[in-house]
């Protein structure tokens, strides 16, 4: 029978056997060796185990790495794999799509910007598929925005133009930055100025919410009204509350932040139609079907005057 050793991989059953054998004689091995230790009267030698020699300069970068837990690795929601997961589709459709060609003239030559794009594939199909003058993608985890501005180098490499003759076209009109779209400190939002048509905050509140708290999330809410022009669009797909109990465990800090939440997502129209914020009104543009529940969250259009 295989079985499964502490690293959660499967052994075959032969190689199980392989490895019963080995550990029976290394246990031999140091018995004998004690027994000789015995006989001879010697005290147990000291065996000093030597970490294998390093450079200088990469003991001191080990040492000033912060040392990070697999949980920390996704805690804003950076899967790498996250469009694998949730595009089920064999042509790597995404459904979000769908929902988005009700109406493709919010797009059409607007300026967008995608925060929370991840590795990049929703948003470069968004400005392809409805030609959108240009869009900035933001993230917060550096390696995804560049494996997203790498797919647009490689599409810029394939489509043999050159960057002369497709100035302002797909794929010269898209680019990824890395940044946390929270502000340290809410004065920073007296500099913001409208530069967008259509902002799009697709499954990215429940992060923000969990690692920067209500106060975060209100002021990102804010901030994306500023950052519209008259007449822009934010297009949310916010996760419901209940989903936030199952990540309430990925650090301490996320714990406590959790318990800390009284703006729930319930809320949130409210908040955004109030006057702490100001959008004039709110439409509901759809709800994907997707087969994995978790997934069909309705996505609102929040109008600015
Ligand atoms: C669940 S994914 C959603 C990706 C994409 N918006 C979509 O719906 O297909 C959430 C993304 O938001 C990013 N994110 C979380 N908090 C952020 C923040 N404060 N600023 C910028 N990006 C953030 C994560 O790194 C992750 O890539």
């Amino acid at each position: 029978m295989d079985v499964e050793n502490n690293n959660n991989t499967i052994v075959p059953a032969n190689k199980e056997t392989q490895f019963a054998e080995k550990r029976k004689v290394i246990c031999e091995e140091n018995e004998d060796n004690q027994i000789k230790r015995l006989k001879n009267n010697d005290s147990p030698k000291q065996v000093v185990q030597r970490p294998p020699a390093q450079s200088p300069k990469k003991r001191l970068h080990n040492n000033h790495k912060p040392k990070q837990n697999k949980n920390e690795t996704f805690m804003y929601g950076n899967y790498k794999q996250y469009y694998g997961k949730r595009i089920l589709d064999k042509d790597f459709h995404d459904i979000r799509l769908d929902v988005f060609a009700t109406q493709p003239q919010l797009f059409r030559d607007k300026q967008l910007l995608d925060i929370g794009c991840n590795s990049g594939h929703l948003s470069i199909q968004i400005v392809k598929q409805f030609e959108a003058k240009s869009l900035v993608g933001l993230d917060i985890d550096r390696s995804l925005t560049h494996d997203a501005q790498m797919a647009i180098v490689n599409i810029k490499r394939a489509s043999n133009l050159s960057a002369v003759a497709a100035a302002g076209k797909f794929p010269y009109n898209v680019k990824f930055v890395h940044g946390n779209y929270v502000l340290e400190d809410d004065v920073l939002l007296e500099i913001e100025r409208p530069q967008y048509d259509v902002i799009l905050c697709l499954s990215v509140t429940k992060w923000i919410h969990l690692n920067f708290c209500d106060a975060g999330l209100k002021q990102a809410f804010r901030r994306m009204f500023l950052q519209l022009r008259p007449g822009g669009k934010l297009i949310l797909e916010p996760q419901s509350f209940d989903t936030y109990k199952r990540r309430k465990k990925l650090t301490d800090k996320i714990r406590e932040n959790y318990n800390s939440i009284q703006f729930k997502p319930e809320d949130f129209t409210a908040y955004l139609l109030g006057a702490e914020v100001g959008f004039a009104s709110m439409e509901l543009m759809g709800q994907p079907e997707h087969c994995n529940a978790g997934f069909k969250r309705p996505i609102q259009i929040f109008s600015k005057n």
